[in-house]
């Protein structure tokens, strides 16, 4: 990718990032958000920046689907693109508020669109905030078609209650046994799904843990767990996926994972956990309030390319970055 546009007479590059790039992408972002916050809630507040081990571990899976918009050599923006088998999705997506409104995060989301068309996505899609009209307007005047509501739920963790006997954390050396499964139940969930490459990265990459549920010596269900969190952020985990075999939609299954990993983001010294699922299915949203999880943010999710759907109702999978 070179030189792609001129911008008030100015050079625009949009190419993939470099390890020396992070912390200029780190900076950004962190001003973007800030920013973001005081329009949203109208106060100050100083968004932490990005973890450096999440970034890497993005640039390690997708280095060149990890870009950087230049403007007179100078970073202005990054975004980042994700390849789940035939699903792509991007974010985060940020652009330095002095740059904004000036045509970079179009120029960064399109560079995206097309590295996803290269890796062969019959998906692409994203998430965003539901109740920002910018969001809203820049995605769907760029071609995006909102497709679900997703709810952010957070629980202050306390105790365990719920018997997790038959979930197991999958430990490095164990990893290629599985990976098998998780590719066959995530294909289950949906058609061109495959969540392996978060497997990868939370136990590979050490982004946090991955469990698996069995019955029987068979794996029924899997849940990726991100610990990486530190500084302003160290009390938060978050679930980024949890699947259950959609053919049994088994809750105890849902439940024994979720517990799971509940206590490990206990362990890991994290009482707060995040996780993200659809408001397709209000009864695992009234069961998670039954769990003691509260409704903390709403966004939208939106297709670009293909058609993307789950199958049954104990799952989550989040497309935030
Ligand atoms: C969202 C973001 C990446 C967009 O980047 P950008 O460089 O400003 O985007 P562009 O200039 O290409 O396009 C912005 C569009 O929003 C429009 N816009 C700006 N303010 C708006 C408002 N209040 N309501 C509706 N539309 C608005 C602009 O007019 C422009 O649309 P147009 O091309 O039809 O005129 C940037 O605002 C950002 O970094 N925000 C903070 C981080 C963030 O929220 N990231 C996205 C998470 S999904």
């Amino acid at each position: 990718m070179g030189i792609i546009d001129r911008l008030k007479d100015r050079e625009m590059t949009i190419r993939p990032m470099r390890p020396e790039d992070v912390e200029n992408v780190r900076e950004v972002g962190q001003i973007a958000w800030s920013d973001l916050a005081m329009q949203d809630i109208g106060r100050r507040f100083r968004y932490p920046k990005r973890s450096e081990k999440l970034i890497h571990s993005y640039m390690t899976t997708e280095p060149e689907g990890c870009l950087v918009a230049e403007l007179d050599g100078k970073i202005v923006g990054s975004a980042f693109c994700h390849v789940w088998g035939g699903v792509g999705w991007i974010g985060p997506l940020e652009v330095h508020p002095n740059h904004q409104n000036a045509g970079v995060g179009r120029a960064l989301l399109s560079a995206c669109e097309r590295y996803l068309e290269g890796r062969g996505c019959q998906v692409i899609g994203l998430e965003t905030m539901a109740h920002m009209p910018k969001h809203v307007h820049f995605y769907l005047s760029s071609g995006y078609t909102p497709t679900t509501v997703v709810l952010i739920l957070e629980k202050v963790v306390r105790g365990s209650e719920v018997p997790t006997h038959f979930v197991e954390e999958v430990p490095a050396s164990k990893l290629p046994s599985v990976l098998g499964t998780i590719a066959d139940l995530s294909r289950r969930l949906s058609p061109s799904l495959d969540l392996t490459v978060e497997a990868r990265k939370a136990v590979e990459g050490r982004l946090g843990s991955l469990f698996v549920a069995k019955r029987e010596g068979a794996v029924i269900g899997f849940a990726v767990l991100h610990t990486y969190q530190k500084d302003e952020e160290a009390r938060f985990s978050s679930i980024k996926a949890l699947v259950t075999d959609p053919e049994l939609d088994d809750k105890d299954v849902f439940d024994a994972l979720l517990e799971r990993c509940e206590q490990a983001s206990l362990s890991a010294g994290k009482d707060h956990v995040l996780l993200r699922l659809s408001a397709g299915s209000p009864q695992l949203y009234l069961h998670l309030l039954g769990r003691g999880y509260s409704l903390r943010a709403v966004n939208v999710r939106m297709v670009k390319k293909g058609v993307y759907e789950e199958r049954g109702t104990h799952h989550m999978t989040s497309w935030a970055g």
